[in-house]
């Protein structure tokens, strides 16, 4: 499949009522994860529906390396990928480095899932992903016995060793299911582990090992997990069934609540509770929202979303609601903008060290485009003051550095649909990361977006 060369450039503006359905591509934690499971497995591993953008499609190619046997099918009948990966029940040592691409969840649980082997592998990625912080990842397996050797501050590229591993004890000192996983995926080949979350976070990983056949324990605990998996398991392949991500789906749908005249329907929306925190805070905003058809898939309940436009008003979102909800800040931020009165996001730590410093290029991205904004980053906090009365357009005008950002991207110019002058957005090829197809199903819906 070809895809033509992204413009160097995007920019959407002020459109009319935006209306239909949204099929917003697969779930991309589900989709990393189903890949690096069915390498494990020994046997067959079938995915439906399997997110096909570029971070996806380096963890499909690491996996081969890793010696899975990986093959594209054709195209799921609900959109997506159909994948088989054959698993032989471990990895084996690749012949050349892996490389990871943008996919901070793709490089750290292939490390954790790699570390369990007795192997050495070299990883890299792109810019953004050589100047993230492994620290967190290399910290727990380091406790199990892995080794590495990798540029100062942690960062890529590194080379791995794997093997031999000891039992951990962990408590997770920032809330990332990059790292939980990490562990589990090199305690599950190892002698096992015991991770503690203070707070809970997307829970993929764990479901998943029990779809394919593993056996873990996991504990509530005031608002956290205590998860004990014993190592020296064989997972069996599996069949998976990818939703839609909520990650993706909130751009068509803020998009919708913030245009006069919309309603837009995402049919198949992952409802994980861990992962619609947006929703949640969305809802406290006054949006127009609707969960129909509610069903269960794989384990995972998933709904049509509608989404219409709507007065919304600013609120305050409590820090504890992050882990649900930290990929969607920067459209939270869209949507807040378009609010009457402010809106207090907290606990934005996590924000710093994303695919970009995610905090510093909204607050950069909202003032260029005319929204007043409260910055407080030494508490990890960020207040939209909010337009009165609500649903005014925002001022736009701007071009938004993004850093090569696919979200900060896809926020920007979902700003522009209710926006007074249009907003333009550099390195718009990077939103096929995590969402190829952004661009003509908003076009669809009748969204004023263009190269
Ligand atoms: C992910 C976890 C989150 C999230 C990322 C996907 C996952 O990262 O931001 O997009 O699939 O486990 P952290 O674990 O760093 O919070």
């Amino acid at each position: 499949m070809d895809t033509p060369p992204a413009p160097a450039r995007l920019s959407s503006a002020r459109s009319g009522p935006l209306k239909g359905l949204a099929r917003v591509p697969g779930d991309k934690s589900i989709s990393h994860r189903a890949l690096i499971l069915g390498a494990l497995a020994e046997g067959v591993t079938e995915i439906e529906g399997l997110l096909e953008g570029d971070d996806v499609r380096r963890t499909a190619a690491a996996m081969a390396a890793f010696g899975a046997d990986v093959a594209r099918l054709g195209e799921s009948a609900a959109g997506g990928g159909r994948w088989r990966v054959t698993g032989r029940g471990r990895f084996v040592e690749p012949t050349d480095v892996v490389d990871c691409g943008n996919a901070g969840t793709g490089v750290r649980l292939i490390m954790g899932a790699a570390a369990g082997f007795d192997l050495a592998a070299t990883f890299t990625g792109d810019g953004s992903l050589r100047g993230r912080p492994m620290n967190r990842v290399l910290k727990p397996l380091g406790e199990m016995g892995a080794r590495w050797v990798c540029r100062s501050g942690g960062r890529l590229p590194l080379t791995l060793q794997g093997g031999g591993l000891r039992h951990v004890a962990y408590r997770l000192p920032e809330p990332s299911a990059q790292v939980k996983s990490a562990i589990l995926l090199a305690g599950l080949n190892g002698a096992g582990c015991h991770v503690f979350e203070p707070e809970a976070t997307r829970d993929h990983t764990e479901k998943m090992l029990t779809g394919f056949g593993a056996q873990l324990d996991v504990v509530e605990e005031a608002g956290g997990r205590r998860i004990t998996l014993a190592g020296g398991q064989r997972l069996t392949g599996a069949r998976v069934e990818v939703p839609a991500d909520p990650s993706s789906a909130a751009f068509p749908l803020v998009a919708a609540l913030i245009t006069p005249g919309s309603e837009v329907t995402v049919p198949g929306m992952l409802l994980n509770p861990l992962r619609i925190g947006l929703l949640e805070t969305l809802g406290e905003m006054g949006a127009n929202l609707s969960v129909t058809h509610v069903r269960e898939t794989g384990g995972e309940l998933i709904g049509d979303v509608t989404a219409r436009h709507s007065a919304l008003k600013g609120v305050d979102v409590p820090p504890e609601r992050a882990p649900s909800m930290i990929d969607e800040y920067p459209i939270l931020a869209v949507a807040a903008a378009f609010a009457e009165g402010p809106t207090v996001m907290r606990g934005l730590e996590e924000l710093f060290v994303k695919e970009s410093d995610r905090y510093a290029l909204m607050l950069a991205g909202l003032r260029a485009c005319g929204v007043e904004v409260a910055d407080d980053r030494a508490q990890a906090m960020m207040t939209v003051v909010g337009v009165s009365p609500g649903n005014h357009p925002v001022a736009g005008g701007a071009r938004v550095t993004t850093h090569g950002d696919h979200r900060i991207a896809m926020s920007h110019l979902v700003m522009g649909l209710n926006a007074e002058a249009p907003i333009e957005v550099d390195e718009p090829g990077m939103i096929a990361t995590s969402f190829p197809g952004f661009v003509s199903l908003m076009r669809g819906l009748g969204a004023e977006i263009g190269g």
